[in-house]
C-alpha cells in the first residue's frame, strides 16, 4: 500500500516535469498503481486507518507525487452538495473552462507540501474535463467548483504546477478578478 514515504515533497523533481501520457489501453501495472492511488486517498480519509499508517488526509493524488512521471491522478471526495466523485484518471484533459475564477478562501494544501502557503488559488470556475476512468470507459466531466478545483490541482500537477505558483507574492489574499470563493456565500 501507498504510504506517506511513498510521496515525494517539493524540491523533487517529477514535480515540476511535464508528465507523459498513459499508453491506452492502460497496462496492468499502470492501473494497479492507480488503484492503489485511489485507495491512498480512501485510506488517508479514514480515521483508523490514517492513524495507523501516520497519513495525511488528502482528497486527490497525482503519479508525479510519487515520483512517476505519467499523466494519472485519482479522486475521492464529496462537493459542497454531498455529490461524491471517487475514481482514477488516465490522461485527463481541460478541454474547455469558464471565463469566470473561483477560489477557496481558506487556499490550498497540498500532500507534497509540508507547510502551509497562505494565498488565493484563483481556479477556473467550471471546467469540462476528458479523461479514461479505472474501469477504461472514456469519460467527460463537467465540473464546477470545488469539484472544478480539486480536478485543477491535480491535473496542475501533471503539468509541474504547484498550487503556490499561482498565488499572488504581493498580495496573497487579493481577490482574483471575475472571482467568487466557491465556500463561502
Ligand atoms: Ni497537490
Amino acid at each position: 500500500m501507498i504510504t506517506m514515504t511513498d510521496i515525494v515533497r517539493e524540491g523533487h523533481p517529477t514535480l515540476t516535469e511535464v508528465a507523459k501520457d498513459v499508453a491506452m489501453p492502460p497496462s496492468h501495472e499502470d492501473k494497479k498503481m492507480l488503484t492503489d492511488m485511489l485507495q491512498f486517498i480512501k485510506n488517508s480519509q479514514d480515521e483508523e486507518t490514517a492513524k495507523k499508517y501516520k497519513l495525511r488526509a488528502g482528497v486527490g493524488l497525482a503519479a508525479p507525487q510519487l515520483g512517476i512521471s505519467k499523466r494519472m491522478l485519482a479522486v475521492h471526495f464529496e462537493d459542497f452538495k454531498g455529490k461524491s466523485y471517487s475514481d482514477g484518471y488516465f490522461n485527463p484533459k481541460i478541454i474547455s473552462h469558464s471565463v469566470e475564477i473561483t477560489y477557496l478562501s481558506s487556499g490550498e494544501g497540498c500532500l507534497s507540501v509540508d507547510r502551509e502557503v497562505p494565498g488565493y488559488v484563483p481556479r477556473y470556475a467550471r471546467i469540462t474535463v476528458t479523461a479514461t476512468n479505472l474501469a477504461g470507459e472514456i469519460v467527460k466531466l463537467r465540473l464546477k467548483d470545488y469539484a472544478a478545483i480539486v480536478f485543477q490541482h491535480e491535473i496542475d500537477h501533471l503539468n509541474g504546477i504547484m498550487f503556490y505558483d499561482h498565488i499572488n507574492n504581493s498580495e496573497p489574499f487579493s481577490a482574483p478578478a471575475n472571482a467568487k470563493p466557491c465556500d463561502v456565500n
